[in-house]
C-alpha cells in the first residue's frame, strides 16, 4: 500500500464551448499523504472545482491518471468508480444538497441506502452527537440554521467511513464564526480518525487551519507550501 492516499499525474481537463478550447487543468501533479489537512486556493476559475471533482472520481481528466489508493480510478468502469465512490470518498459542497422532505437522521442515512443493513441508524445517531446535534435529529433542513446543515452534511459524508474528505467552499454561505466552527470541527476528524482532507477555500483563515496549502492559478500549481 502506498503512503500516497491521492496522487495525480499529468492531469489535464479540457472543455470545448463551441469555437473555444477551455484549459481547466494543465497538467497538474500531486501527492497528497495518507492523514493530511490540505487546502486548496486560488482565484475563481483557477481549476479548484474541476481538480476536486477529478480527485474524488465526478468527472474525468482529458489525460493523466488519479491513483486513490495507488489505484487508477480514471480508467474504471462507472459501476466500480460508483462504488470505490460510495465507500471511499465523502463530498461535502457549499450548498449542502440535503433532502428537504427528509430530517436530519434519515439525511445522513441516505448514501447507506445501497447497503439495506440495519446497523447504520446507530452510527448515524452517533455521528450527529459527535457535531453536536443530537437534539436536532428529527428536525428537517428547513428547521436547521446554516451550520447545523452542513454538520448533517458532514455525517452524511462520513457514514460509510470514508478514505478521503472532499470539501468545496464548505464556509462560503456561512458566517465567519460558523465558518471557524466548521472548520474546527474538520480539523478534529482529521486528527481523531486520521482521515484525509481536502478543502478548497477562499477564506485564508480557513487555509491556515491546515497542513499544508496548494495554490492554484489558471490550471496549474503554482505554489504548494507545508506548514
Ligand atoms: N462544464 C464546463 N464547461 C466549460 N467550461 C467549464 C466547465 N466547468 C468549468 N469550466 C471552466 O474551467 C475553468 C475552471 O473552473 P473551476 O470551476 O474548476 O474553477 P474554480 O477554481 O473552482 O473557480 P471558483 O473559485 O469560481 O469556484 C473555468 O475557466 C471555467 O469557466
Ligand atoms: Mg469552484
Amino acid at each position: 500500500m502506498p503512503n500516497e492516499i491521492i496522487e495525480t499525474i499529468g492531469l489535464t481537463k479540457e472543455y470545448r464551448l463551441g469555437q473555444t478550447l477551455v484549459h481547466a487543468l494543465r497538467g497538474v501533479d500531486m501527492k497528497v499523504a495518507k492523514g493530511s489537512f490540505m487546502s486548496m486556493v486560488g482565484p475563481s476559475g483557477s481549476g479548484k472545482t474541476t481538480l476536486l471533482n477529478i480527485i474524488g472520481g465526478l468527472d474525468k481528466p482529458t489525460s493523466g491518471r488519479m491513483l486513490l489508493d495507488g489505484l487508477d480510478i480514471t480508467t474504471l468502469p462507472e459501476r466500480k468508480l460508483h462504488r470505490i465512490r460510495r465507500v471511499k470518498i465523502g463530498f461535502i459542497f457549499q450548498h449542502f444538497y440535503l433532502i428537504p422532505t427528509l430530517t436530519a437522521l434519515e439525511n445522513v442515512l441516505v448514501p447507506t441506502i445501497p447497503m439495506k443493513s440495519s446497523h447504520f441508524e446507530d452510527k448515524a445517531e452517533k455521528l450527529l452527537s459527535f457535531v453536536g446535534l443530537t437534539e436536532r435529529e428529527k428536525h428537517r433542513p428547513n428547521q436547521l440554521s446554516g451550520g447545523e446543515q452542513q454538520r448533517v452534511a458532514i455525517c452524511r459524508a462520513l457514514i460509510n467511513e470514508p478514505e478521503v474528505l472532499l470539501c468545496d467552499e464548505i464556509t462560503g454561505e456561512l458566517d465567519t464564526e460558523t465558518g471557524e466552527q466548521i472548520v474546527r470541527l474538520l480539523k478534529r476528524i482529521n486528527q481523531e480518525r486520521n482521515l484525509t482532507i481536502l478543502l478548497i477555500t477562499h477564506d485564508q483563515r480557513v487555509a491556515s487551519e491546515s497542513d499544508r496549502i496548494i495554490t492554484l492559478l489558471d490550471g496549474r500549481i503554482v505554489a504548494d507550501k507545508a506548514r
